[in-house]
């Protein structure tokens, strides 16, 4: 066990590292590509929902978990439900994490290979087809990719070792507000852009027609990933405030950052991509195909502009990939060191081994290993489907149910009065024990039952 447990400084410090954590990839590509092809404006409305009434609940009870305990995931469950099967939830997200991190680096890597370029030959291709083979032939090479993939989880490693407070809080507290100030300017700098009214109105023309039931399943997924739930993240960081900090207030301030950074996102990158005249694509493509063509063709224009705002755009990128990635990485630690008593450092050097090796194989998917599947899938491929639409869904459930039906009430009452030491609001928490105990499990296993079939 691990003498003396660290702590975040405050609630806003907290705050800053769970929302550096929930602010990553999926806001800056996912988001805006699923509003616009979901519905606009009435998509966002759906998502707020989905946020509020879903994400939200399910965030605080994994948070109360380790916000109670002061545990990583598994010490958390054998404090919690001492010898029963619970500890395979405390395992179970142990291991989500790290498969996502393996796969997350690989994804961070070409950030960093692309803002390496940016740097240096900036992006020149005019012409849609060759950017695309540019990125292809990128991501199959396989040296370079692997060597991205190793800065980037270097860059992880560094952060953790140096500790909760002077490696992962300290980092946050730079990153977070720059991550903001950052994407702001890029939103400026497309809305500005002649053309871009059309990327507004693709965000926020409201179509009802387009609100199925699976347009519904795929908000609450969204915001299921975009909040990192689940997985044990927000568990070992909420294991890092302090006893006497009120969780609710933290989740709110989580959830409002999460939400604010990815409609800002939106209106940074949509206006953007319809100045250039282009549909907007999905997933990956999104940032490495179709924002490197609108460089190009804003930089036959005024090169030096467009050469600084494809700087600022990569940046951004590396960053908040990095802000999610430490905090994958620590749940691992947190149990390397409270459960196998190592020593930070070997539980740094340990996970990195780890995470670095399926990382490479995932990288090599995309290149030699591309012709070996699993269920049809490439290993990069089975690595994110398996943690996104499985193995997080089914983390986010046993949480709920462990504290709506396990725990006594309460317990789970007190963290929403900071252990007794501000009042108390029945309305507030009765709303949120029913969404946890019935809403959330049934919206959960829709998630699961709609990710099944897709
Ligand atoms: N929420 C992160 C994102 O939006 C991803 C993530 C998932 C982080 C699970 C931690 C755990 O990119």
């Amino acid at each position: 066990m691990a003498a003396q447990r660290e702590h975040f400084g405050g609630r806003f410090t907290a705050i800053l590292a769970l929302a550096g954590s929930a602010i990553g990839l999926g806001n800056i590509w996912r988001f805006p590509y699923m509003v616009g092809q979901t519905g606009g404006a009435a998509f966002i409305i759906i998502y707020l929902a989905a946020c509020l009434l879903l994400s939200l609940p399910i965030f605080l009870a994994e948070a109360i978990v380790g916000h109670n305990t002061h545990s990583g995931t598994y010490g958390a469950m054998e404090k919690l439900a001492p010898g029963t099967k619970w500890k395979w939830l405390g395992l179970l997200t142990v291991v989500t994490p790290l498969v996502i991190l393996s796969y997350y680096s690989v994804v961070g890597g070409w950030s960093i290979g692309y803002l390496w370029q940016s740097f240096t030959a900036g992006f020149r291709d005019n012409e849609i087809g060759a950017v695309s083979s540019a990125y292809a032939n990128f991501i199959a090479a396989p040296w370079r990719p692997l060597l991205f993939h190793t800065l980037f989880l270097l860059g992880c490693a560094v952060i953790v070792s140096a500790g909760v407070k002077s490696g992962i809080e300290k980092f946050n507290k730079i990153t977070m507000p720059l991550l903001f100030v950052l994407i702001v300017v890029i939103m400026v700098y497309s809305l500005s852009l002649p053309g871009s009214a059309a990327g507004v109105a693709y965000l926020l023309k409201p179509d009802f027609s387009r609100i199925t039931p699976s347009a519904i399943a795929a908000a609450m997924g969204q915001s299921f990933f975009s909040l990192s739930l689940g997985a044990g993240t927000i568990l070992t960081y909420a294991s890092y405030i302090r006893k006497d900090e009120n969780i609710l207030a933290t989740g709110l301030g989580t959830v409002a950052f999460d939400l604010l950074f990815a409609l800002i996102a939106g209106f940074a990158i949509m206006p953007a991509v319809f100045a250039a005249g282009i549909e907007p694509g999905a997933g990956p493509g999104l940032i490495f195909e179709t924002l490197p063509f609108i460089f190009a063709k804003m930089g036959a224009a005024v090169p030096w502009v467009s050469s600084v705002v494809a700087v600022l755009f990569f940046v951004t990128i590396v960053a908040a990939a990095l802000t999610s990635a430490i905090s994958m990485y620590e749940v691992g630690v947190a149990f390397l060191v409270e459960q196998r008593g190592l020593s930070r450092h070997k539980a740094v050097v340990l996970i990195f081994l780890g995470t670095w090796t399926l990382g490479a194989l995932c990288s090599l998917s995309f290149g030699p290993l591309a012709d070996t599947k699993i269920f049809g899938q490439t290993i990069f491929g089975f690595c994110d489907l398996l943690t996104s639409n499985f193995l997080m869904t089914f983390g986010g459930l046993l949480f709920v149910l462990f504290v709506g039906w396990k725990m006594p009430k309460a317990v789970v009452r007190d963290e929403f009065t900071a252990g007794g030491t501000e009042p108390f609001n029945k309305a507030i928490f009765g709303a949120f024990w029913f969404l946890l105990r019935y809403v959330a499990p049934i919206a959960i296993v829709v998630i699961f039952i709609t990710n099944f079939l897709a």
